[in-house]
């Protein structure tokens, strides 16, 4: 058939199936083989590697002779289980095969990953040429995508100071740029100021690399974190080499599991996907736990959100020219969002017809390529997590209910007030019982109750939560206190204070990179304001 009949093919394809075909020949002009895998494994080769994945994600099987066995939950694991390196010092392996996940509501998820993985001995150039194929993969899918770094061992060195029980939530509010928890950890654990200011510094840092790495340059690190920003630069130029550079960024929010990852991490975005659609890095640790010799680097693609590319969404429009794109928030309803969008009009961002009575939802300043949507508060974090709103405010109290793979940017100050858990006022705990609570935020109380080691049975409710004492249906609840009015009037008292809650400004992370001169811009003037 000739060439061009190929073509005619490949345009009629669907999408997805179309990038994948290309990215198999990508790989495979690059040296790489295809691994084929069946959907079942070995379910041991999941039960030693836990936070890798976690185990109540897997989907189990009962096996011939009673094994048990495991809808393969990952391909990474599998091919470095197969890699033998007394036999070879270095395999080059490519994969295209779903992937199964259990939910947590009982359904099953069945993705396509595509991807590569190199192991064994590692050089320089093989790995930076790894990183080249991730930008290349993204480049097949379109021409926008970028390509965002960052570095495992780095982090680790930025937060050596910390106490290792802090590491973790360090490392989280850095993946998450929130720079007011990295604050109150920085007073909780004890972090001098300077160290503070360095992990704040690298938590916001982001923008090309030509940009940021000399801003990475000027910062207090050890020697070793000097070895390793040589590293970042080492791979960047390369890339830059390769006519990619104005698409590759420094961004330390990704993270990764510690454990298993050591070197550099990447992430790769396609304007249209509001999450990364790329995900990769260098896992030595994965080779190391499973008493493999060598190193290994590997990324994914997540083909099945390519289906979701043509669906309309205002978050999606205009990507190309960015500031000509609108900037879609989405406020709460009710007083506590009036008042953020007070903040927001101050800083010019204004829409004055939302302050007229009516009952309409969106709100457009079509000057100011500004779009409001009103949201009950408890959906900020979905509307803004799928990038129908590039940004959002919410309460901390439902960020940390339905922890949202967001960027929490900034603290609004506005809302404050207290979750606590509250009861009648002669209440005595009896821990020879089960301790029944009412809460509308059962994953706060959930974690809450499990770090005192304390037996609960949840009550689920969705509003007047002080009720649930009251009439007896609970001994205790774990509600939102903000003026004590509501628990005074009904005989209760505050027990314990959990946490302090405030307004978190949420930032969608695929718009923060297409979008991200007006978010900087907008956030910068919101800062003057808080
Ligand atoms: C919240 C919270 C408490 C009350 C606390 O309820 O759940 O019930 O406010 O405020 P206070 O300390 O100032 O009295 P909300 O008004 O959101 O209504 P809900 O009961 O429907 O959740």
């Amino acid at each position: 058939m000739p060439k061009k009949d190929y073509r005619s093919i490949l345009d009629n394809m669907e999408i997805v199936e179309r990038v994948d075909l290309e990215l198999r020949n990508l790989y495979t002009k690059y040296g790489y083989s295809r691994f084929k895998m069946g959907k079942f494994e070995e379910y041991d080769l999941y039960s030693g590697t836990r936070d890798f994945i976690p185990t109540e994600d897997i989907i189990t099987v009962t096996g011939q002779k009673g094994k048990l066995l495991a809808l393969r939950p990952d391909l990474t694991l599998s091919i470095v289980k197969y890699f033998r390196p007394e036999e070879k010092s270095r395999e080059k392996l490519f994969y295209s095969e779903n992937i199964y996940r259990a939910k947590k509501d009982g359904t099953y998820s069945e993705l396509r990953q595509t991807g590569l993985e190199l192991l064994g001995d590692l050089n320089e150039e093989e790995v930076s040429r790894v990183v080249l194929l991730a930008a290349l993969s993204l480049k097949t899918i379109c021409n926008d995508f970028v390509l965002d770094i960052s570095h495992m061992g780095l982090l680790q060195e930025i937060v050596s100071s910390v106490p290792q029980e802090g590491k973790e939530d360090v490392l989280l509010a850095i993946s998450q740029k929130n720079t007011s928890a990295i604050e109150k950890l920085g007073q909780e654990y004890s972090i001098s100021l300077e160290e503070i200011n360095t992990i704040k510094a690298i938590a916001t840092l982001y923008g090309n690399y030509k940009d940021a790495l000399p801003r990475l340059k000027k910062m207090p690190l050890t020697t070793k974190g000097k070895e390793y920003l040589l590293e970042i630069e080492k791979v960047c130029k390369f890339l830059a080499a390769n006519k990619v550079g104005s698409k590759v960024n420094i961004d330390f929010s990704i993270v990764n599991n510690m454990n298993y990852y050591s070197g550099i991490l990447f992430k790769g975005y396609i304007p249209g996907i509001f999450s990364g659609i790329l995900s990769g890095g260098r896992y030595d640790g994965v080779m190391n736990h499973m008493g493999k010799k060598g190193g290994a680097i590997g990324f994914a693609l997540y083909l099945d959100e390519l289906r979701n590319l043509e669906m309309e969404s205002p978050a999606a429009e205009n990507q190309n020219n960015e500031l000509d794109q609108y900037i879609n928030i989405a406020l709460p309803k009710g007083r506590l969002g009036s008042k953020i969008y007070d903040l927001f009009d101050k800083c010019g961002y204004s829409c004055k017809e939302i302050k007229e009575d009516n009952r309409k939802l969106v709100f457009e300043n079509k000057r100011k390529k500004v779009r409001f949507f009103w949201v009950k508060p408890a959906d900020v974090t979905v509307y803004v997590e799928r990038g129908t709103a590039d940004i959002g405010a919410c309460g901390s109290d439902i960020i940390g209910e339905y922890t949202p793979d967001v960027y929490e940017v900034l603290d609004l100050k506005k809302g404050r007030c207290t979750m606590a858990v509250a009861g009648k006022k002669d209440f005595k705990d009896d821990t020879s019982k089960t301790l029944r609570v009412a809460t509308k935020f059962p994953n706060i109380a959930r974690g809450y109750f499990e770090r005192e080691s304390r037996n609960i049975d949840i009550i689920e409710l969705h509003g007047s939560i002080e009720l649930a004492p009251v009439l007896n249906m609970s001994d205790v609840i774990v509600d939102i206190v903000e003026t004590g009015k509501t628990l005074r009037e009904n005989n209760l008292e505050v027990i314990k204070e959990i946490l302090p809650i405030t307004t978190g400004l949420i930032v969608n992370k695929s718009s923060f990179r297409f979008k991200n001169q007006r978010i900087m811009e907008l956030l910068k003037k919101l800062e003057l304001e808080v």
